[in-house]
């Protein structure tokens, strides 16, 4: 059997004090570098979404979860809310919970809660504060469960704590709709990935976002508060700041575009005028409207979704939706 997730004896995680956190992929600055300067020559101009992400982004992230016109964090919060004891009792006893991106504090802490007596938790970040504080907040929340922090790149297969008993089943935990900021290619892979990490007794559980009107979700990906246009804009500061960029943040305008065709809100930033940008020895000419793509969310049907996860070697075993269809929790098995 192919697993990704097999335990090794690289980590030196000791429970029992503050977690140890096993520190695997932190995003380098030269790797930053590259995929801005890779990204910048494409016909469409187009920054990796991860790096919205740091710390600043991170806190401008649970701002717009805030806003009224972001619905989908509390819609799936309240589906949490009601079904988290069927959720837990199907997903079953003594799991170990894994979970990428771990950005989703009450939601964790809800299940951890309802589930019977997990094995460990897992929680795995790129950024090694959030994965931090997030392992902090799990143990102090929780004392006698063995929590492993992880940092790494969770698209990428990776070991498993070796503390954790490997006969006990796995759940992988993804809320928050992240499954939908991958392009088609890069999120089947991520579901087969997830279908390795689970193997054949363990389970997935996962949030994703419906298709709605596409005034409903242009609303929400550039909420009126202008949180989420200056969590686009914070990618400029970023680049300026560590990449040694020269983007002018006024130069620039936030858009967001439902697009049908391809299932997806199209997030970017706007050039406002014909200019250039200079990184390093690279200069870059940005046309009046030309738009440098930062980030897309896609959106699906129950159906849609079910069907890619089944050929992705997931079965659906039950979704979950709110009354309006806005938003779907599914629990998926080995298919
Ligand atoms: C939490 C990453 C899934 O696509 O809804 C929200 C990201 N970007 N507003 C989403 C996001 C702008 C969000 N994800």
């Amino acid at each position: 059997m192919s697993n990704s997730m097999e335990n090794t004896d690289g980590s030196e995680s000791d429970h029992g004090g503050a977690p140890t956190i096993v520190d695997l992929d932190p995003t380098d600055h030269d790797t930053f570098l590259e995929d801005v300067l890779n990204g910048l020559s494409l016909d469409q101009k187009a920054i990796p979404p991860k790096y919205l992400y740091d710390d600043e982004g991170s806190r401008l992230f649970d701002e717009i979860c805030e806003t009224t016109d972001y619905y989908p964090t509390r819609t799936e919060a309240a589906i949490f809310r009601e079904h988290i004891a069927e959720m837990a009792e199907r997903i079953g006893p003594g799991v170990a919970v894994i979970e990428p991106g771990a950005g989703s504090g009450e939601k964790a802490v809800m299940l951890i809660d309802a589930l019977d007596r997990p094995e460990a938790v897992v929680p795995v970040d790129i950024s090694l504060d959030y994965v931090r504080r997030s392992a902090e907040a799990l143990a102090e929340r929780f004392p006698t469960i063995p929590i492993y922090p992880v940092c790494a790149d969770f698209t990428k297969p990776m070991a498993m704590p070796a503390e954790i008993d490997p006969t006990a089943p796995r759940l992988v935990f993804f809320p928050g709709s992240t499954v939908g900021n991958f392009a088609p290619a890069q999120r089947r892979a991520l579901l087969r990935l997830f279908a390795d990490v689970a193997g054949a007794g363990g389970s997935v559980l996962l949030g994703v976002d419906m298709k709605k009107s596409s005034a409903r979700l242009e609303a929400a990906y550039d909420d009126s508060a202008g949180v989420t246009s200056a969590f686009n804009h914070n990618l400029l500061a970023r680049m300026n700041r560590e990449l040694g960029a020269n983007f002018e943040d006024k130069a620039f305008r936030y858009t967001a575009r439902w697009d049908d065709k391809e299932g997806c809100v199209w997030m970017g930033l706007q050039s406002l005028r014909d200019q250039s940008v200079v990184i390093g020895d690279r200069i870059f000419e940005f046309k009046d409207g030309e738009r440098m793509h930062t980030e897309s969310s896609y959106k699906f049907t129950l159906g849609e979704f079910e069907t890619e996860a089944l050929a992705c070697g997931l079965k659906t075993l039950k979704a979950w939706t709110d009354a309006k269809g806005d938003f779907a929790v599914f629990h998926l098995g080995a298919a």
